[in-house]
């Protein structure tokens, strides 16, 4: 069952796939509507929650961190006391490496302290502590994943990959922040699926698991193979103003999750591949999300943001 919000990047082409499936069911809602939250897990004797929702765009939380407060703390609370109150088996919480903050060398275990520095990473990190706050206090069954930056197909076109990849396909610029020498562990969605699945299934109540590659990439040669792969010139990349407090690096160590039998088995190159393979062959899903509510922010975001020598 998905209980979805369908906020700006929701969107129920992404469930296209199951609308024939009768093992699927959906419902429009809110993870911070506590009596439809209730009545949902009632009605459809819900037994485990796997909580994906939350406002997740950094460049986004930096004008407005409210909304990222409210569903990403606020939420969280709604959900684990429903867990809590109806006797839910487990409640698995998707979370993220940003919480760690920014890992100049080495990489986190699951153990370390939680230093988030945008609105986004300390909302989500507020979302982690409560749920293990709620463990110790109530026994509550939750699990915590933390993952790195997912790249494939649905991803909405703010996150850098699908909106560099889309942009270059129209011979649009490629803003790059700062001097491009970021790094990120860009995993394919796939393998953090099967991640979360099996965090879902062998997974310790109480614990923490990361997931990620375990292979940090520079944004710099993430765009260029990008335009690679698209046979586009590198001229189209555009060195921008940089993300305010931007993260230079973040990076895993998914040990943990590794000695329950899970390994990732798509390298950064044939995320990318597949990934640009997608969009190419699917512009009936992005096109019509590039107008709207994106063109707003598209504009708010880049259109006066300076252009770096
Ligand atoms: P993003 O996809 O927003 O994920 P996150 O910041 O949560 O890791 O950004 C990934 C990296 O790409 C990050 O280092 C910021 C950079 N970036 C750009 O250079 N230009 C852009 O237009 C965006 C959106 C991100």
């Amino acid at each position: 069952m998905v209980y979805d919000k369908l906020t700006y990047a929701g969107n129920l082409d992404n469930l296209r796939d199951l609308e024939d499936n009768p093992r699927h069911s959906f419902v429009r809602g809110d993870i911070c509507d506590m009596s439809l939250v209730d009545r949902v897990i009632q009605e459809e004797q819900i037994s485990t929650i796997l909580n994906f929702a939350a406002e997740t765009h950094v460049d986004r939380s930096i004008f407005e961190p409210g909304s990222f407060i409210q569903t990403d703390i606020y939420g969280t609370y709604v959900l684990l006391e429903a867990t809590k109150k109806f006797g839910l088996d487990r409640m698995i919480h998707i979370s993220t490496d940003e919480v760690y903050g920014e890992v100049m060398s080495g990489s986190s275990v699951e153990s370390d302290p939680l230093r988030p520095r945008s609105p986004y990473a300390a909302s989500k990190a507020g979302g982690d502590l409560i749920c293990l706050a709620y463990h110790t206090t109530y026994g509550t069954p939750v699990v915590i994943t933390r993952g790195s930056n997912s790249i494939g197909p649905y991803q909405y076109p703010e996150k850098v990959v699908p909106l560099f990849i889309t942009n270059a396909l129209d011979d649009l610029p490629l803003p790059l922040y700062g001097d491009g020498s970021q790094m990120r562990d860009y995993q394919y969605i796939i393998d953090h699926c099967e991640g979360i699945d099996t965090v879902l299934h062998q997974g310790k109540i109480g614990e923490i698991y990361n997931v990620g590659s375990g292979v940090e990439i520079r944004n710099i040669d993430m765009a260029k193979g990008i335009l690679r792969l698209l046979k586009k010139p590198e001229s189209l990349i555009q060195y921008v103003e940089d993300r305010p407090g931007h993260d230079r690096r973040y990076s895993l160590d998914t040990t943990k999750l590794q000695s329950l039998g899970w390994g990732s088995r798509h390298a950064f190159q044939e995320a990318l591949e597949k990934t640009v393979k997608w969009y190419t062959e699917n512009e009936w899903w992005w096109r019509k999300i590039k107008s709207g509510e994106y063109k707003e922010w598209y504009e708010r975001q880049y259109g006066k943001r300076k252009i770096l020598p």
